[in-house]
């Protein structure tokens, strides 16, 4: 057998923290958000956002509740810059958001970006340079001390230029020592301190320290060290920011950020749907959608999930995978019969006792809660159960199953999936089709056109029905206790075929345009013991038992 060439890998450094806090800590409230959409997601999409896609971007955002956006890089690129511009020229900025605009540590870059915003509100000046062993060695080949004189030097810049300005806007510094996840953990605080000396923030006006996972290299866990080691060891906690910037290549920048958070950090930057470099950057509305499953006001709305995906689909070319959390279209779905059936009590159970919090198996929130129907939470396929059945019965058409119905129908739906080719799997209306045909609609051998019932007496009655055997018309006649029992033995004595009446039960049905009442009727054939299920829906109660016994009648001429 091949192997993988995991001889080619070691693992990236841990740190040595018996006195770690987090994972004892909770999160109890909900970080600053950042949406890095527009920088970080855009650039790396195939074909990048258009300008006009950019602002209904940018008001998609705000609409939703962020009230940090870094818009890109103006002077790195053109299009940033315009797209910037084009937002403070137009006033589109509101009042309470702030654009962040990502810098390098060069002057005409520095002096570039600082153009670029001039006039808007409140501005976040993102200044970065690389930190790790990697970068410093190889890309930059440079000291650490070299590496923080780049960044002491781009911080000096910015607080002059900002010193100088007489524009009125609000300015807030953010400090990002890129690849900090794969720096060492004391040079990283070093540099940070560094910037922040010179920055000088204070409680009152503090500084960003965003801290990125700028490559996932390590377990969740490991980042949550970094976090709560540069969180205790900084001179400045109590005048900055700390905020998580997470990527996925791992495919645990949600659980990264989780933790971040548990170890101290106050500000999350991400993308909707996790788009961003690669893997992308760490998903926000998951991150959201789980904060208000911990019970937690996320302080972003993404109550409507559909039309966020629209917009994003939409928007960036991108597509939201069938199982992505909280928003793909299959993840409040459940194939298998045991889910549906815990589900569906789950549900009865929250119904009956008017509960307040959620708590029903397999659906950890309640879909509604993101926009989604209860529709396509279960589908019927061949894996699936009676509950399931009864369950879609139920739910979409209103018809609650007996039991002897749920055992007859489940080989019949199962054999529809099996014979339903690749999609192997029906849909409610599907299901009910089926239902309708086997249990409802079987006219022949035998019809019913009309009856009357005569009362003889308290307990005698006569009934003279109309009925079609194989299209012909017969009037058939008997005498039984009550309607039912009459046209039972009228029945049975016009077709010398002994039958009683093993079960009924009939309900109003609730859903559809007319009210009408469906009866399930299950027979005994008195010479071989074996039943048979009917049913029957006529807006008449007793309209609707004797076509159930006709129905129940037909099913089993049709086996005998
Ligand atoms: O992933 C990263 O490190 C970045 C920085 C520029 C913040 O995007
Ligand atoms: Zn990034």
């Amino acid at each position: 057998m091949a192997q993988m060439n995991y001889q080619r890998y070691k693992p990236h450094p841990t740190l040595d923290m018996p006195d770690r806090k987090w994972p004892s800590n909770k999160i109890t409230k909900a970080p600053i958000w950042c949406s890095v959409d527009l920088r970080d997601g855009n650039q790396a999409l195939e074909v990048p956002m258009t300008l006009d896609e950019k602002v209904e971007f940018f008001e998609f955002l705000c609409s939703v509740g962020f009230k940090e956006i870094e818009i890109g890089f103006p002077a790195a690129s053109e299009t940033d810059y315009n797209f910037c511009r084009y937002l403070i020229d137009n006033d589109l900025i509101p009042d309470d958001v702030s654009i962040q605009v990502l810098t390098q540590s060069r002057e005409h870059i520095i002096d570039k970006t600082m153009e670029a915003v001039k006039g808007a509100p409140n501005v976040i000046i993102h200044l970065y340079n690389a930190t790790s062993t990697l970068h410093r060695d190889v890309v930059f080949c440079f000291s650490c001390d070299e590496c923080i004189k780049l960044a002491v030097e781009g911080a000096q810049m910015i607080i002059d230029r900002i010193n100088a300005d007489t524009s009125g806007t609000h300015f807030i510094l953010e400090y990002s020592p890129e690849a900090f996840s794969d720096t060492e953990p004391e040079f990283a605080v070093k540099i940070c301190d560094s910037v922040l000396d010179v920055w000088k923030p204070t409680p009152d006006k503090k500084v960003i320290i965003n801290l990125p996972e700028t490559v996932e290299y390590q377990t969740a866990n490991v980042y949550a060290d970094q976090i709560e080691y540069f969180c205790t060891r900084t001179r400045w906690r109590d005048s900055i920011i700390v905020s998580l910037h997470t990527h996925n290549d791992r495919g645990t920048a949600v659980a990264t950020s989780e933790f971040g958070l548990m170890a101290g950090a106050d500000r999350v930057e991400g993308t909707l749907f996790g788009n961003g470099e690669r893997t992308g950057n760490v998903d926000i509305i998951t991150l959201a959608v789980n904060m208000m499953m911990l019970g937690i006001d996320p302080g972003l709305d993404f109550s409507d999930m559909n039309r966020t995906i629209d917009i994003y689909e939409e928007l960036t070319g991108m597509k939201v995978e069938p199982r992505h959390p909280w928003a793909g279209k299959l993840v409040f779905t459940a194939f298998s019969g045991s889910h549906q059936d815990a589900i569906n009590k789950g549900r009865k159970k929250m119904e009956e006792n008017s509960e307040a919090i959620w708590a029903v198996p397999y659906l950890p929130i309640d879909p509604k809660d993101v926009g989604r129907e209860y529709e396509p939470i279960i589908r019927i396929n061949s894996q699936s159960g009676r509950g399931g059945i009864a369950y879609v019965m139920e739910t979409y058409f209103g018809i609650i199953l007996p039991k002897s119905f749920q055992r007859d129908f489940l080989p019949v739906v199962k054999a529809a999936t099996e014979a339903n080719g690749t999609e192997n799997e029906l849909t409610p209306q599907q299901i009910f089709d089926l239902f309708d045909d086997k249990y409802i609609n079987v006219l022949e051998p035998y019809g019913l056109k009309n009856f009357s019932e005569q009362q003889d007496s308290d307990q005698v009655s006569t009934v003279e029905a109309l009925i079609t055997d194989k299209g012909r018309e017969v009037v058939i006649r008997g005498q039984g206790n009550g309607l039912l029992d009459a046209f039972v033995h009228a029945f049975s004595e016009y077709t010398c075929i002994d039958f009683s009446i093993a079960n009924y039960s009939e309900h109003a049905m609730k859903s559809g345009s007319d009210s009408a009442a469906i009866t399930f009727i299950e027979i005994e054939n008195k010479a071989n013991k074996e039943t048979y299920v009917g049913a029957g829906v006529s807006s008449s109660v007793t309209k609707s038992s004797v076509r159930a016994v006709v129905c129940a009648f037909n099913r089993m001429i049709n086996v005998l």
